[in-house]
This record gives structure tokens, sequence and C-alpha cells, in this order.
């Protein structure tokens, strides 16, 4: 286990740059997400630290030590990308003990890794199966068996979820976690869905056309993010201008801002932090209404503009379209710094 630090890293492919100029650090033992859309250039980064890019520019370091000039073998950093890529002429034992046989350590020592490897993400009686012979979630456990059993400095993920379906998905980011919180080892996650972040990282950074731009722990990025495109991002929201009367900063239904100095234009008001209140004199009235289970979730018409809300819990009663409504705020609408996108 390592730190990871980039230095003014930088990639291009012809006249199109995939990353911008940047910084980016990684503490021993820290989990951090780079989350952002396709394209921005999360999968470049990734490939410059495991050795399979060449940077433009800039350094790399993992645990205080140069390694932009070394192969990819070099590194010690363990892989795991988004198709399993297993060997499928091999058992899951020779799959995990890949990287040892290469390493050539002793038979005798890979096979305790390899038995240890595959206990850890609970595949123990899988080691004589073929990876067709298991489902999609098994063979990702597989990979990362394999990305972990060489004890890697640092772990690198590429959108590991994402080819599985909605359960298994669900269930190996549980696994992920728990092994993260045993093994402590230092990983870089990869990928464009924000709930997988949140549930995973201890640090997230968002990225857009190669630029980071914002960072936070997942809480308060989603809480209190300073960005629009983050705000936005992290999960819906209504980004929310405000109207300024006598000094005052005012929210469209006239409610007004607890703290009045502030001077931003805008706020970031979540969906689930607005009530809904029946009430035909009410400024707003509904204009959609979805049952969607554990939610509903409304559109509210509003001054010219539409906001989205949601209700959680059994016991709130459906408002029908058409329905007026009064709304207020479950807490203090965060100001963004940068309204526009
Ligand atoms: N080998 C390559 N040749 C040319 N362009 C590439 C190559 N790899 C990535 N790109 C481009 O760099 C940008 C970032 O890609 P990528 O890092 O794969 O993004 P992400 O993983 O965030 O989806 C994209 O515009 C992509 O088309
Ligand atoms: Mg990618």
């Amino acid at each position: 286990m390592a730190e990871l630090s980039l230095t003014s890293i930088r990639k291009t492919f012809g006249d199109a740059t995939a990353v911008e100029t940047l910084d980016l650090s990684i503490a021993n033992g820290e989990f951090l997400t780079l989350l952002g859309p396709s394209g921005c250039g999360k999968t470049t980064i990734l490939r410059m630290i495991a050795g399979i890019a060449m940077p433009d520019a800039g350094e790399i370091r993992i645990g205080g030590r140069r390694v932009d000039g070394l192969p990819p073998e070099g590194r010690n950093v363990g892989l795991v990308f988004q198709s399993y890529a297993l060997f499928p002429h091999m058992t899951v034992a020779a799959n995990v003990g890949f990287g040892l046989k290469m390493r050539k350590v002793p038979r005798r020592e890979a096979e305790d890794r390899i038995a240890a490897a595959l206990d850890l993400v609970d595949l123990g009686r899988f080691a004589a199966r073929y990876p067709r012979e298991l489902s999609g979630g098994q063979q990702q456990r597989v990979a990362l068996a394999r990305a972990l059993v060489t004890e890697p400095d640092l772990l690198l993920l590429d959108e590991p979820l994402s080819n599985l379906d909605a359960k298994l998905r669900d269930q190996l980011r549980e696994d992920l976690r728990r092994l993260q919180e045993r093994l402590r080892v230092t990983t870089l996650y990869v990928t464009h869905d924000q709930s997988e972040a949140m549930a995973l990282s201890d640090r997230i950074l968002v990225m857009r056309a190669g630029r980071i731009v914002e960072e936070g722990a997942p809480e308060a990025l989603y809480r209190r993010p300073r960005t629009r495109f983050a705000a936005e991002f992290l999960g819906q929201t209504n980004v929310v201008r405000l109207i300024r009367r006598d000094g005052m900063a005012m929210l469209p239904w006239g409610e007004a801002m607890p703290d009045a100095q502030s001077d931003s234009a805008y706020v970031s008001i979540r969906p689930e932090d607005i009530a809904l209140r029946p009430d035909p004199h009410g400024p707003g009235r509904i204009t959609a209404c979805t049952f969607l289970g554990p939610t509903v979730e409304y559109r509210v018409e509003l001054a010219e503009r539409s906001l989205r809300v949601r209700q959680t819990g059994s016991g709130t009663v459906l408002l029908t379209e058409g329905t007026g409504v009064a709304l207020s705020l479950l807490v203090t609408p965060h100001p963004l710094a940068e309204g526009m996108a």
C-alpha cells in the first residue's frame, strides 16, 4: 500500500486534449473515485498510472517513487476493468495465479496466496471452475482476486460494476466496500455512477472534459456542492435563481433566504429537501406525479419554472395533477459559488 501523486499530468490525442494539466493525490489507504460523464478522461488517467498510456507531461509517483518511466510490470499496481478480462481457457485458480507465475513466485507459495485471495472474495470453492461457469458478479470477483493476489501498492478499478445487472451490482458494491474496510488498500476507482461513488469513496473528484471540477467527501459534495455541474452530477437538484428585494435574497416562492447576506445568485435545492402541502391558494401547482414505490416524484410549476420534488414514506398522500400546493424547505438551501453550467 502506498500513496499516489500525479503532478501536472497531461494527455492529448492528436489535437484533442483528453486530460488537461492536472494534479491529483491519494493518501495511503484512501479510496478515491474519479466521477464524471463518459469521455471526460477517467480511463486515460487510470491507464497512465498503470503504465499502459504515456502522459505528455508531468510526474507520477507511487509511495514517493517516480514510476512514469517504468513499464506496467515495474509499478506494482492491481487493475480491474469493466470487462472481466479473464482467460477463458484457464481455471479460476490459474487466472488468479497468473501474475504470480509471471513473477516466478514458487509454486507452494503461489498456491497459498491464490487460496487466500479467493477466500478474500468468498470464492474459495470455485477454484477449479472455468470463467464461463460463473456469474458476471463472480467473474468480477475473480478479477478482483487476481488484482489483489500480487499485493499491489495501489488498486485501480475502471467501472468494475457497470457490466452487471442491478442486483449483482449492489451486491458486489457491498463486497467491495467491506473488502476495502478490511484491507485498506490505496484505491483509485473510476465510474460515471454517482451512487457507486458515494457508497464506496472516502473522497470523490468530479471530472468534466479532462479537468477536475470539484472534490470532496461524498456527504459534503452531495449536500454542499460549490458548482452547478457537481450539484447536478451527484443527483437530481433544482438550481434556483435568487430574487433580490430590499437587500434580501428571496426564493421564487417568496421565502427569504436565512442568510440574507448571501450574494450568490443561485442555490441548489435537492428534490427531497422540499416539503409540499396541499393549498388551493399556494403558489405552486402539481403538473406531474410519478409513483416509484419508495418515493413519489413530483413536478411542481411555480413562478414560470418547474421544480422537482421528492416525497418518501408510505404515510404521504399522493397529490394529483392540478393540485395547488404551498412549498417549504426542510434544510437551508445551498448557495452555488458557480451558478452557471
Ligand atoms: N487511444 C485513444 N486515441 C484517441 N482518442 C482517445 C484515446 N483514448 C481516449 N481518447 C479520447 O480521450 C477522451 C477521454 O477518454 P476516456 O479517458 O476513455 O474517458 P472516460 O473513461 O472518462 O469515458 C475521449 O474524448 C476519448 O475519445
Ligand atoms: Mg472509461
